[in-house]
């Protein structure tokens, strides 16, 4: 699924160089469900935005779904993040003006499906995540963790094989968290690969596996067990 090897990132501003990755070396199967764990500022986020390709790396090969990523163009790119890929923010990114139905449809519409079929996957997402009756609804009629459902509705409809969460829950209340995180959990038992950043623990330990990155450098495979609060 995922192949990172001696992968680094670099930011260059006028003032400081940062280096926020180091020599990362991660491989991930798919239908794995892989957490991310780390301090703040450690690299995190940064990791996941170049496996779900919305950012470049610096150093080092990339290889998703045994494609090498430095070798796609910019088109290519976008185009395995539409259909491969589904994204879950802290900050849910569902677009006020349209209803939760438009909010679903909206990635669907870059694809090449037809409208029954844009309209089929909609309702079928929004069923998985228990929210079909209010389709017609704005995100701001709802509770956060309702509007995370949303988004994660938004990130299945396209049928993605991996899921990037950073941080999906940190805008929730444990009960809410809870309900998110027990989606994730049927999510990836009906087979999609989950990467998810979380500063929880013990929502950590729901994972498969646990990585932990620290200034830049990721420490593999430590046992979920193993992690200690
Ligand atoms: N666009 C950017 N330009 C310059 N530096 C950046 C940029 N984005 C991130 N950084 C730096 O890279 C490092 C890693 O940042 P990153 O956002 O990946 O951390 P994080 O682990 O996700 O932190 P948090 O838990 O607070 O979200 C930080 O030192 C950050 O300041
Ligand atoms: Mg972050």
């Amino acid at each position: 699924m995922l192949k990172m090897s001696n992968v680094a990132k670099i930011y260059v501003t006028d003032t400081v160089k940062t280096q926020a990755l180091r020599s990362f070396d991660l491989e991930i199967e798919a239908g794995e469900f892989v957490s991310v764990v780390g301090p703040s500022g450690s690299g995190k986020t940064t990791f996941l935005n170049i496996a779900g390709l919305l950012e470049d790396y610096s150093e080092g090969n990339y290889y998703l779904n045994n494609q090498d990523v430095t070798k796609l163009t910019d088109t290519q790119k976008s185009r395995l993040r539409n259909e491969q890929i589904g994204f879950i923010f802290q900050s849910f990114n569902l677009i006020p003006e349209l209803n939760l139905f438009d909010n679903v449809e909206m990635p669907l519409r870059y694809r090449s499906f037809s409208a029954k079929e844009r309209q089929r996957r909609v309702i079928d997402a929004l069923t998985k995540v228990g929210l079909a009756n209010r389709k017609s609804h704005y995100p701001q009629q709802l509770s956060g963790g309702q509007q995370q459902r949303v988004a994660i509705a938004r990130a299945l409809a396209g049928s993605p094989s991996f899921l990037l969460a950073d941080e999906p829950t940190g805008n929730l209340d444990s009960n809410m968290a809870d309900g998110i995180m027990s989606l994730l959990k049927d999510i990836n038992a009906s087979g999609t690969c989950i990467l998810m950043v979380t500063h929880d623990l013990e929502q950590a330990h729901l994972a498969d596996r646990i990585i932990e990155i620290k200034d830049g450098v990721l420490t593999e495979g430590i046992p979920s067990q193993n992690v200690v609060a």
